[in-house]
């Protein structure tokens, strides 16, 4: 079985789902892998390493694909420029791996279908203990948290740090870091890093202590209702408890510095938390980093992709920030998906098991013999097509 590894052509994409490294040890598995000339060289992995791990390079991407059996890539198949799609160019009954946020790429997924293809979404897989090593959500979350702050200490007019100069002191910025998943318990860790004095909040009642661990101090409230879905994901939150969390950050927000959102509901949609009577509310020079805006925004003001500013308050809303730290955002994610292809590889049949009792695999399956497989996704086609499906 051949394992392809095309060039990412999102716009602005600059990772790619397999480093050298990650490729040395698939072909070390007895596996043929064949990448596309260059699809590396924007995370900085030339050319020549990738033929030095055992790779094979091919220039054109339809031969690339039309010969593969499996598929690694970053995002869902998306139309060319040429006017072909990409999912289009996966053989029929071939396999792909990628993080694919289905219900967000509803026009690839149907495509995947009716090839054929057996897709499998990183962004998917259980949140188990034995499956963390293969979870792209965490691994690339990490990177969105560490990037927001450092994008807040560059918009901010002040430092985050203390100086204590011979001009005088400075006190420490409040950063506020709303959603304490992995992008926000990151976000916490490196603002406290930088010497800011850093609170947070979130819907799950059990993070408290993993915020207080990585040095920040928990603003709660007593929701009536709370929001955990199972498996580490919030829920939306009730009526009720919406106002109630409205209050705390509009009271909250108005005596920070720098507000970080990262809140998601289910993994993949942003609940609109900021409205404009909090940011109006907020001190003219601070500044909102939303990083739920791959998910929509957390911020009603957000412009996706843009800064804008708001009666003195900058609200910047970043897309894709893991592809800003290519090199590690591709090592990690390409680990992931070696660890992934690791755990059901046969070594000595020299393929790969479909395993459908396993977990992990039945968990992350989006399409397969032509028929969409996953839940969510399902409900999110029925829902586009208004509920007629
Ligand atoms: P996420 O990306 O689903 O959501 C981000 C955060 O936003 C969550 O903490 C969520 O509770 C919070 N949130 C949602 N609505 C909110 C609201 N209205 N106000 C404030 N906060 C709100 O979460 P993420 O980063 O994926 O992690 C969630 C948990 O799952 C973590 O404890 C993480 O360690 C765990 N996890 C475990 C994995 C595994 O075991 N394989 C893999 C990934 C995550």
């Amino acid at each position: 079985m051949k394992i392809a590894v095309p060039r990412e052509i999102r716009a602005g994409e600059t990772r790619v789902a397999l480093d050298p490294e990650s490729c040395k040890k698939l072909v070390q598995l007895g596996v043929e892998v064949a990448v596309e000339t260059g699809a590396g060289s924007a995370a900085n992995f030339l050319d020549r390493a990738y033929q030095e791990a055992g790779a094979t390079l091919v220039a054109d991407p339809a031969s690339l694909l039309a010969s593969a059996g499996f598929v690694l890539k970053v995002n869902a198949p998306q139309a060319r420029p040429d006017g072909t799609h990409e999912a289009d160019l996966i053989p029929e009954g071939a396999l792909l791996l990628a993080s694919l946020f289905p219900t967000r790429n509803l026009e690839a997924v149907k495509r995947l279908a009716e090839r054929k293809v057996t897709a499998f979404s990183t962004d998917c897989i259980p949140r188990t203990t034995r499956a963390q090593a293969m979870d792209t959500l965490s691994s690339q979350a990490n990177i969105v948290g560490y990037k927001g702050v450092l994008l807040g200490a560059l918009e901010l007019p002040k430092y985050y740090p203390m100086f204590m100069t011979a001009a005088g002191t400075t006190l420490p910025a409040k950063v506020f870091v709303i959603g304490a998943g992995v992008a926000g318990l990151q976000a916490i860790a490196t603002a406290k890093r930088l010497g800011a004095s850093v609170t947070a909040t979130d819907v799950r009642p059990e993070v408290k202590e993993q915020i207080e661990s990585v040095g920040g101090k928990y603003v709660g409230i007593d929701l009536k209702q709370g929001a955990s879905a199972g498996g580490g994901y919030a829920a939306e939150l009730s009526a009720e408890d919406k106002a109630l969390q409205a209050k705390l950050l509009a009271e909250h927000c108005a005596t920070v510095d720098v507000v970080i959102t990262t809140a998601l509901i289910g993994g993949v949609f942003a609940p609109k938390l900021l409205d404009e009577t909090i940011v109006k509310s907020m001190k003219p020079g601070s500044v909102v980093i939303d990083l739920g805006a791959d998910g929509g925004g957390n911020c009603a003001l957000s412009k996706l992709g843009e800064t804008v500013v708001v009666n003195g308050v900058k609200i910047v809303a970043p897309l894709n920030l893991p592809a800003t730290v290519p090199t590690h955002a591709s090592m990690l994610f390409a680990r992931n998906l070696l660890n992934f292809m690791t755990a059901f590889w046969d070594k000595e049949g020299k393929r790969f098991h479909l395993d459908w009792a396993d977990d992990i695999l039945k968990g992350c399956a989006v399409t397969h013999e032509g028929k969409v497989v996953h839940g969510p996704t399902l409900k999110a086609l029925d829902q586009a097509q208004g509920g007629k499906a």
